[in-house]
């Protein structure tokens, strides 16, 4: 059973607000934002929309879950970008913060390559989760621990295409 957290118009909110800091940070600056697949692709397509900076998109493709509900712990990297980021300003465009050991691990091996600025834009931040020390520079919205999906987050590769964010409970996994 899916249980709706976030709608759609509260997810809107939430993804402007975070396009208005980052244009304030940046004027009139050019910023190569990183999706970081597959989670991120609906976001990130909202988030840049409401963005106007001059922009260039990546994608990188790592994988922390699996289809099992708690994280490995371990990362593995199946796409790198093709951008080359020396000198300029990163975004890292992320779906959810859950151990932190994900962009842990992609912040620094993206340092490594000289950017001019390296920031992190996550939608949804699990903080209670944490297994690492990890803050995103822009955080959209606070969840308490509980496995969501929806608006490109899956259970299982299921549920990535529903519009809205909702909680999938317990007694359905
Ligand atoms: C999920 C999620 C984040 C990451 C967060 O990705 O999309 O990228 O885990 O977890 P962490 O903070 O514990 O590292 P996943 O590996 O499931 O891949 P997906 O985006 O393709 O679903």
């Amino acid at each position: 059973m899916l249980k709706p957290l976030f709608t759609k118009e509260e997810i809107d909110c939430a993804v402007k607000r975070l396009a208005d800091s980052i244009e304030k940070d940046f004027d009139d600056e050019e910023i190569l934002f990183v999706c970081l697949l597959k989670g991120s692709f609906m976001f990130l397509s909202d988030l840049i929309r409401s963005i106007k900076n001059p922009s260039r998109v990546d994608f990188m493709r790592v994988s922390s879950y699996g289809s099992a509900m708690k994280s490995k712990g371990e990362i593995t990297i199946t796409k790198d970008l093709e951008e080359d980021i020396e000198g300029k300003n990163v975004i890292i465009v992320e779906d959810i913060i859950d151990s932190g050991l994900t962009l842990k691990v992609i912040k620094e091996m993206l340092i490594k390559r000289r950017p001019k600025t390296l920031k992190i834009c996550a939608l949804l931040d699990k903080k209670a989760c944490r297994v690492v020390e990890m803050e995103g520079d822009y955080v959209g919205l606070a969840i308490d621990d509980g496995f969501v999906v929806g608006y490109g987050i899956d259970y299982a590769e299921y549920y990535r295409n529903l519009p809205n964010i909702c909680i999938v409970e317990e007694d359905s996994l």
